[in-house]
């Protein structure tokens, strides 16, 4: 599986089936492409967001892709795409992928309108990927992690999620064989330094960190 990191949240596994995460591209100061440019067969959404929701609905309209989301954004995206809604704990299989919806610690709203609640994924498509969404750290992650993942997709740029030591922690219960740092950098507000997030799970000894650039690629 390949996984190319648009900046932000916003990911890219080309597996087994082509699935694009959290597609905030257009007003994201960091994204490398334009929403154009980017095809796909399903697009996963963790939460209401504009900077996770971002470019979803012309994606989607552009690639034929399905969205899949909890129910609220789900029932809204239904206007104008192909869509699955799904609510935590659940599984969809589509084509030669699985994807779970597990819990993320977070709010979720559009314009002020409540959109469910936010979530993260497991996506199997020839590899394991978890990709937490925005969420704090949470002691469930240890059940996550007992699934064995390959990869783990955290944030770090804390304020709005979790922090580079909170995300260290997470790494210790998620146990991945690799991890991807995410959602920092993209505003100032969210700076931080991703090698100090490396330097301190490298030193734990319990996974490796790929940091990534916006536009680059990393196989699996
Ligand atoms: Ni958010
Ligand atoms: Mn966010």
């Amino acid at each position: 599986m390949k996984i190319k990191w648009f900046g932000h949240a916003a990911f890219l596994l080309s597996g087994n089936n082509v699935v694009l995460i959290d597609p905030f591209i257009t007003d994201n100061p960091s994204a490398p492409c334009k929403w154009s440019d980017i095809n796909c067969e399903i697009i996963c959404i963790t939460h209401g967001h504009q900077d996770h929701f971002g470019d979803a609905i012309k994606i989607a309209k552009k690639n034929n892709a399905v969205i899949i989301s909890n129910h609220e954004i789900a029932e809204y995206a239904s206007q104008s795409a192909m869509v699955e809604g799904l609510n935590k704990g659940g599984s969809i299989k589509m084509k030669n992928t699985k994807i779970t919806m597990t819990n993320a610690f977070h709010s979720s709203s559009m314009k002020e309108t409540y959109m469910g609640e936010a979530c993260g994924y497991i996506i199997e498509s020839g590899a394991k990927i978890y990709h937490a969404g925005d969420t704090c750290l949470f002691s469930d992650m240890r059940l996550i992690g007992d699934a064995g993942l390959d990869v783990a997709i955290l944030p770090i740029g804390d304020r709005y999620t979790m922090g580079i030591d909170d995300a260290v922690s997470a790494v210790a219960l998620l146990m991945p064989k690799i991890v991807i740092p995410m959602h920092y950098d993209t505003f100032p507000i969210i700076k931080q330094n991703p090698k100090k997030f490396k330097a301190l799970v490298e030193a734990a000894g319990k996974a490796e960190v790929v940091i990534l650039k916006p536009g680059e690629e990393f196989e699996v």
